[in-house]
């Protein structure tokens, strides 16, 4: 807490005598997947370079802490530092198969979060990654699948992504059209310092890139399809431009500071200046103990098709997460979808339907007829 500078010292006091008794398990560290500049704080380390042995060690950690605590279900979260990103290589972490050989033999490009994926999908704990990276290569989504165990990510929509992923859906559906949009944050804290290093810099900026993708998509009448006669992947779409800044003075209180310019009628121009100043730590970490609530009651949620179908759970990744997640992880080919209004109506509807209650509609009939 002292080291956070995080909390107001009163608070520190009154906290100590609950956190003292608190000792963290100790971790895996590969200096290549972080800043360099994070060394120092590697003071509590499983020993050894091997990967299996490491996935042995936290699946042992998972189970002796449930045990201990005489709990169901343990829901692993990673909320260490962003890491960079790992190479998707065929044959290395392509499949779960070239994932598991590939820990076997304690290849480089198996990331620490990765490890913590596969030891958690071993032990049934529904693992979720708080961070940006793209700790579920492929084969750690086919390994989740063949355990039938549950998986959400990446990163923590904390700030500027939530305000951006509700005023670019407002904007786009009003028909006023973004044209740029140029996002500027700087903080203070340790993750600012971490991300002060280019790679793991890369990370956030894909994270925090995509989040304007599926409402930019959802109006090809503003935004021009992709001609695929012309070979165009992508439809046009707003420049995005994201910077990150590490500026110690302003600790964990980060400044985020975006800029809209959009287009109106007859060349009109529309600009919107944000500037958001908030605790980081404190926006997250209510979404840190609500993903948890969240992952362990969808682990309860079963359903099955036909009256003489056998019971299932649902499907490994758990994309309701995706309110309180940044760039959402979902089944392979479906929709992303990154809309926070749309995200919120789907597990209000979701939850709803567990509870055997009606959807409710804003059709509201009654107050538009006679
Ligand atoms: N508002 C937010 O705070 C917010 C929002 C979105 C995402 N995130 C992401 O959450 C993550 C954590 O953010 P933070 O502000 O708490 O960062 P932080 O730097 O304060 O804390 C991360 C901690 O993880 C430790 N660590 C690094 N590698 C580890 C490993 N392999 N095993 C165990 N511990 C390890 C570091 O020593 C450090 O103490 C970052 O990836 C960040 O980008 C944070």
């Amino acid at each position: 807490m002292d080291r956070a500078q995080v909390l107001d010292w009163d608070l520190q006091r009154q906290l100590i005598p609950m956190m003292a008794e608190i000792r963290p398990l100790p971790s895996i560290y590969y200096p290549d997947f972080i800043a360099a500049n994070q060394s120092e704080r590697a003071d509590n380390v499983i020993p050894g370079n091997d990967k299996q042995a490491h996935v042995e060690h936290i699946r042992r950690d998972i189970r002796e802490f449930k045990a201990q605590h005489g709990l169901d279900r343990v829901v692993v979260f990673w909320t260490a530092n962003t890491e960079r990103y790992s190479a998707i290589i065929p044959g290395v972490n392509d499949t779960a198969d070239a994932l598991l050989k590939s820990i076997r033999e304690s290849h480089s490009e198996v990331s620490p979060s990765t490890v913590f994926a596969v030891a958690s999908i071993l032990e049934d704990a529904p693992f979720i990654n708080g961070a940006p990276q793209n700790t579920f290569v492929p084969g750690c989504i086919e390994l989740a699948e063949r355990h039938k165990a549950f998986i959400g990510g990446d990163d923590l929509k904390s700030g500027q992504t939530k305000i951006k992923s509700v005023l670019a859906e407002y904007l786009v559906n009003a028909g006023i059209k973004p044209l740029s949009i140029a996002s500027y944050n700087h903080l203070g804290n340790n993750d600012g310092r971490n991300l002060s290093q280019e790679a793991q810099f890369k990370s956030k900026e894909i994270s925090k890139s995509s989040v304007v993708d599926d409402m930019v998509d959802a109006n090809r009448l503003l935004y021009r399809p992709a001609d695929a006669a012309k070979g165009e992947k992508k439809g046009e779409h707003p420049d995005h431009l994201v910077v990150i800044k590490y500026v110690p003075a302003v600790g964990d209180s980060k400044r985020a500071i975006d800029e809209y310019n959009s287009e109106i009628m007859m060349g009109g121009r529309n600009t919107l200046g944000i500037f958001n100043t908030c605790e980081d730590s404190l926006l997250a970490t209510p979404l840190i103990l609500d993903l948890t609530i969240l992952a362990e009651l969808l682990t309860r949620v079963q359903y099955r098709r036909g009256s003489n179908d056998e019971f299932q759970p649902l499907y490994s990744v758990l994309s309701l997460l995706s309110y309180m997640l940044k760039a959402p992880l979902v089944k392979p080919g479906t929709e992303v979808v990154n809309s926070l209004n749309r995200q919120r109506q789907a597990l209000e509807s979701f939850l709803k339907a567990c509870l055997g209650l009606a959807n409710e509609s804003d059709l509201l009939l009654e107050t538009r007829v006679w």
